[in-house]
């Protein structure tokens, strides 16, 4: 399949090196001309988890420069949420009869672009690999995760088939009849675990045991969840069960419940919140596509969010740089939670 990565950075750079071990031909997309004769000199490399490899990367070149009327079958969008939304109406003619555009962000950007550019043209991707970019073409592979691919209108299909087996040469590529479901599973993480650990400035064990920290992680997540299961969508196990216990639009505070949220600590709770590391590079977070996307289809439904929207509201006041991720954010979000 003629390959284009955009984006190279951490899990573009990963999964286009990985693939470019076994021999493909793949062709990369930097933001700029700078970035892309760096990597022409330097070539790519990835250490970790799955081994080291070093590849030559002579097709990188900067996104603008690549000439009108390129024809590719797979276009794989491994930038930032707000990138991915700009980038693939900008991109789309360049996807061949019959190939894909394939975003591998968190949250809602497959979905969004599916909304916008058609679903014949868009494959859901989400990532479970974990991925580090060090310096420009140096990666770290931080876990043996995988992609998840498949139709955003449910089912299996023979070009997500193709694609698992194309990508599939370089990393781990899982394929699900439910990536609707999978998605909000990974979104109802972020919501809450992700998200609310970088307003609070801490992991989300450091959060969860105080009583703003537990008010603004179930309210969260319950009005996340009551938005998903409105949608149509059945969020899907991951490491846990996506559905608390007895969970019937509120969670349910008790014995089961807290078992409930053991198993998510024990998956995630000791993770730095991977948009605490934007706040300190001050880079746009991705909250507009996660909480955000909750607050807007909540909006659309009828349902209340009034936890995601003091989130959100939040995440944008320490990007411009007015408040700080500190657990005081807890307390008075959690004061929109009664
Ligand atoms: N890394 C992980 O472990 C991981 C895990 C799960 C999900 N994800 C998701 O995967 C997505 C990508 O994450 P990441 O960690 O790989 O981010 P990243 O390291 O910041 O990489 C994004 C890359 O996109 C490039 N880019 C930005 N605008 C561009 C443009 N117009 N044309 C071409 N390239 C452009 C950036 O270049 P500049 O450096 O010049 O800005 C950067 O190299 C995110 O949605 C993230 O949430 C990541």
């Amino acid at each position: 399949m003629r390959t284009l990565i955009i984006g190279v950075g951490a899990l573009g750079g990963l999964i286009g090196a990985r693939l470019r071990a076994t021999g493909a031909r793949v062709w990369f997309a930097t933001r700029d001309e700078a970035s892309a004769s760096r990597l022409r000199a330097s070539g790519l490399r990835v250490s970790g988890l799955g081994g080291v490899v070093e590849v030559a990367a002579p097709d990188v070149a900067a996104l603008d420069a690549y000439p009108a009327g390129l024809a590719f079958d797979l276009l794989v969008l491994a930038t930032k949420a707000h990138e991915a939304m700009e980038i693939a109406p900008r991109v789309a003619g360049w996807i061949d009869a019959g190939g894909t555009l394939l975003p591998i962000q968190n949250g809602a950007v497959s979905q969004l672009l599916a909304d916008r550019l058609g679903s014949e043209r868009v494959l859901g991707g989400l990532s479970n690999l974990g991925a580090t970019l060090h310096s420009p073409g140096v990666f770290e592979q931080r876990n043996a995760g995988h992609l998840l691919i498949g139709e955003l209108a449910g089912g299996l299909s023979t070009r997500a088939e193709r694609v698992r087996t194309w990508l599939g040469q370089g990393v781990e590529v899982r394929m699900t009849p439910n990536l609707p479901g999978a998605v909000w599973s990974k979104l109802l993480l972020n919501c809450s675990v992700t998200t609310i650990g970088a307003i609070a400035g801490c992991t989300m064990r450091a959060y969860v045991g105080t009583i703003e920290g537990r008010t603004v992680f179930d309210r969260a997540y319950d009005e996340a969840l009551s938005v998903a299961v409105a949608t149509g969508a059945r969020p899907e196990q991951m490491m846990v069960q996506p559905i608390p216990p007895g969970w019937s639009g509120r969670s349910v505070p008790g014995p089961e419940h807290d078992a409930w949220l053991g198993e998510v600590l024990r998956a995630y709770g000791d993770l730095k919140p991977s948009m605490l590391q934007d706040f300190e590079r001050g880079r746009t977070t991705e909250v507009d596509f996660i909480n955000g996307y909750v607050v807007d289809l909540g909006r659309k439904l009828g349902l209340p969010t009034p936890v995601n929207a003091a989130i959100v509201a939040t995440v944008h006041g320490i990007t411009r740089g007015e408040l700080t991720p500190d657990r005081s954010n807890l307390v008075r979000i959690a004061a929109a939670a009664s």
